[in-house]
């Protein structure tokens, strides 16, 4: 097959003026690579065709491909990741991962949540603040857990996220808020461990790879996959296998919820425990970061046993059915 790239290259970012915690969620020439050899191992052709307004402007001028290998999640916009999506089906063009409807829904944590709750999956009870006014309606009990509604990669999160009072909750907010107000997510914090899963395939015939334990050294202070623990992670965490008796019911229930939300292909499911020990949802990533030595999914697929030409290869053959269909 002739397989076309969309991509938002971190590099391209970084020379127009952003900041690396601005372009965290975007990609390194490397990923591009990895995914390149892979493709051209399979036997396919490829073609880099970037971001959105390179993808744009080569549909007009009459490009096409057999499928997209899709890891742009866009710039501006709620609907940022489901854009290249949504274009790519207004040509009929197939693509690989989610679709706009799940990249729209998921970008948007809180709306998961709804979702992921109404399904029955144990998830913190939260709030979605926009303002100090939304404060005062928050009536959950403390600690708390502040983050981004909209972000991903720890962006947005910090040392200061967990709150223990009213004040605390107002400090954060305040600080977060200092440039501009944007939606914050406020739930209850969860104490316990923490796991991160991969899951490949589409809906009936998707299946969990395994999942990693992330386990904070002393050095990173607080129990927090941050922005910097993740860009600093051979520094501050380390990746453990669980314990079977774990990783089955962890497994299970991140797979339950990518079925759910009908996601695509391949990504991840973040889970942690509750102060009873129950599993919870924290997040879902349909466009989980492809790197092959850096990014959390090939690292955790690795060490339950899946290489990453299995992942790539994987995530077109399921890609692929829905062409045929
Ligand atoms: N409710 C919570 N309780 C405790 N820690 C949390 C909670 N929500 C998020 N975290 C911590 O913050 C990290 C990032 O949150 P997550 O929602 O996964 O955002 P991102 O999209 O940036 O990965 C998690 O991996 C976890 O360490
Ligand atoms: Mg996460």
């Amino acid at each position: 097959m002739r397989i076309g790239l969309t991509f938002d290259l971190r590099s391209d970012y970084l020379k127009e003026g952003y900041t690396e915690e601005e372009t965290a969620e975007f990609d390194k020439e490397s990923t591009v690579e990895a995914i390149e050899r892979e493709l051209h191992f399979l036997g396919h052709s490829t073609e880099r065709i970037g971001h959105i307004l390179n993808l744009t402007r080569k549909l007009v001028s009459g490009e096409r491909w057999d499928l997209v290998f899709n890891i742009s999640e866009g710039l501006y916009g709620i609907g940022r990741e489901a854009q290249v999506p949504a274009i790519l089906d207004a040509y009929k063009i197939p693509y690989t991962f989610s679709d706009p409807l799940v990249l729209a829904l998921t970008l948007h944590k809180g709306m998961t949540k709804h979702v992921i709750r109404d399904c029955g999956i144990p998830t913190p009870d939260f709030a979605i603040v926009s303002s100090m006014k939304d404060l005062g309606a928050v009536d959950l009990p403390y600690p708390l857990f502040v983050k981004p509604n909209a972000e991903g990669s720890g962006k947005g999160i910090a040392f200061n996220s967990k709150v223990s009072n009213p004040e605390e909750l107002r400090t954060t907010c305040a600080d977060r808020w200092k440039e501009r107000n944007f939606p914050l997510l406020v739930e209850t914090y969860l104490p316990g461990r923490e796991f991160t899963v991969g899951i490949l395939g589409t809906g009936e015939e998707s299946f969990s790879v395994g999942a990693m334990e992330v386990i904070f050294r002393q050095t990173a202070g607080e129990s927090i996959y941050s922005y910097d623990m993740k860009a600093n992670y051979e520094q501050f965490v380390d990746y453990a296998l669980p314990e079977p008796e774990v990783m089955g019911p962890i497994c299970e229930m991140a797979l339950k919820a990518w079925k759910a939300l009908e996601c695509r292909d391949g990504g991840r499911v973040d889970v942690r425990l509750d102060a009873q020990g129950i599993t919870n949802f924290i997040e879902v990533n349909p466009l989980a970061g492809l790197n092959d030595i850096t990014s959390d999914l090939p690292i955790l697929a690795r060490m339950n046993g899946y290489d990453y030409s299995f992942i790539i290869k994987t995530v077109i053959d399921s890609a692929v059915k829905r062409i045929k269909q």
